[in-house]
């Protein structure tokens, strides 16, 4: 059996607490002989800026660097509000991002049928829900330059941010999105804002252009990105694949994940492309939410978006369908029994802990595979 080399990156707030969780789930299935890996924890965000005054150290890069894959929890909270821009907790995702090339973020948001009614939207709308939010992640405003706040001559100061992308950042994220459609629906959504951006308008011209070019099968639709996020909430089950640029993939990520119940339910993948010679590419999987400051320490967070993550990493580096299905159902049967984390529970009914959460999942893995 092959090992598989993790880097496990808590970060800050809830991040540890969610991260214990996985750790649970990828040692059950060390355990089960279904697959072996190998972790290396390190610091990144805030944790990290108090030890070494950087978001990130160049050694956790190097780490980041060699790994088969990234698990990262969440950065970020108030403790660091003051901090340089540059050492901001944020600032060590970005660069892991960046410098890792991953420039393709896929965030499904699917509704599993025993949250229909978590959602703060009405059943009809939610129930069924799987729709994916493909986010270019290493280019646009996030990135650009100049990126600066100046001080003008009559001592007014401008702040500039930089929205920027090239044919090569659009084509490459829109093939991406062709290519999942083709394992989907097979239907693309392409939201822009060609009305008030340029980019917008390059973005429009080339998803077209390979969209006709190389992919005439898939069905192509254009969507402002205003108005998709109110399609989001009116009618969210038109789509499939949604691609967009990084900031709006932010934004309508976020949204999305309230159609499933709960920001604490939404998992990701951020990959590279693939090595030409070896076929590999670097990747990194996070939940989409933050590191939640207002219930950090209390055992509040839910912990299915950082171990579901853990499941896209089974499925898209390590080649384990099988096993990211049976963490999916596992997931499936375990809120199929009522029990729910906080964020997801029903007014006035019990909630669990982040820790017996993960350990129900526990549990109804090992029965699934008895
Ligand atoms: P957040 O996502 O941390 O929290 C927003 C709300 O959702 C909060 O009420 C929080 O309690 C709730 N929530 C989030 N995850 C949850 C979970 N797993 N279970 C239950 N409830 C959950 O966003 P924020 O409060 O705007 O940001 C807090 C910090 O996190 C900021 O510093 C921000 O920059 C950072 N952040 C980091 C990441 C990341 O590391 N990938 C992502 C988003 C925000
Ligand atoms: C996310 C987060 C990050 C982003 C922050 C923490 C840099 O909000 O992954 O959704 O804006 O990309
Ligand atoms: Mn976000």
């Amino acid at each position: 059996m092959a090992s598989h080399n993790l880097l496990l990156l808590p970060g800050d707030g809830i991040g540890p607490e969610i991260m214990g969780e996985a750790k649970g789930i990828l040692n059950w299935f060390g355990k089960r002989g279904i697959a072996s890996f190998e972790t290396e924890t390190a610091l990144v965000g805030g944790a990290s800026y108090d030890a070494c005054g950087k978001a990130i150290s160049e050694d956790t890069m190097k780490l980041a660097d060699q790994a088969d894959a990234v698990l990262f929890g969440a950065v970020g909270g108030p403790k660091w509000d003051g901090v340089p821009y540059d050492a901001r907790p944020e600032a060590g995702l970005l660069r892991l991002r960046k410098d890792l090339g991953l420039f393709a973020n896929l965030r499904p948001a699917i509704c599993y049928p025993a949250l229909a009614d978590a959602s703060s939207l009405k059943r009809d709308v939610v129930e069924g829900l799987d729709i994916l939010i493909l986010r270019e992640l290493t280019g646009g405003v996030y990135f650009g330059e100049p990126k600066e706040i100046v001080t003008l001559e009559n001592g007014e100061k401008r702040a500039v941010d930089t929205q920027l992308y090239t044919t090569h950042e659009i084509e490459r994220i829109a093939r991406v999105a062709f290519d999942l459609a083709r394992t989907r629906r097979n239907k693309v959504s392409s939201a822009e804002k060609r009305n008030v951006m340029k980019s917008g308008v390059l973005w429009n011209q080339v998803v077209t252009k390979i969209g006709k070019e190389e992919y005439p099968d898939v069905q192509l639709e254009h969507v402002l990105a205003d108005n998709c996020a109110m399609q989001l909430v009116r009618w969210p089950k038109q789509y499939d694949v949604i691609v967009c640029d990084n900031l709006f993939g932010d934004i309508l990520s976020d949204v999305a994940a309230m159609l499933t119940g709960s920001l604490g339910m939404l998992p990701s993948a951020s990959l590279g492309a693939p090595d030409p010679t070896t076929g590999q590419r670097k990747s990194l999987y996070e939940p989409v939410h933050g590191s939640a400051p207002d219930i950090a320490g209390r055992s509040l967070a839910n912990p299915i978006a950082m171990i579901a993550s853990v499941g896209m990493a089974l499925r898209y580096s390590f080649g384990l369908g099988e096993a990211a299905d049976l963490l999916d159902k596992a997931i499936a049967n375990v809120l199929a029994t009522g029990t729910r984390t906080k964020d997801i529970a029903e007014k006035g009914s019990n909630a669990v802990s982040t820790q017996e959460m993960g350990a129900a999942i526990l549990k109804e893995l090992e029965s699934l595979a008895r």
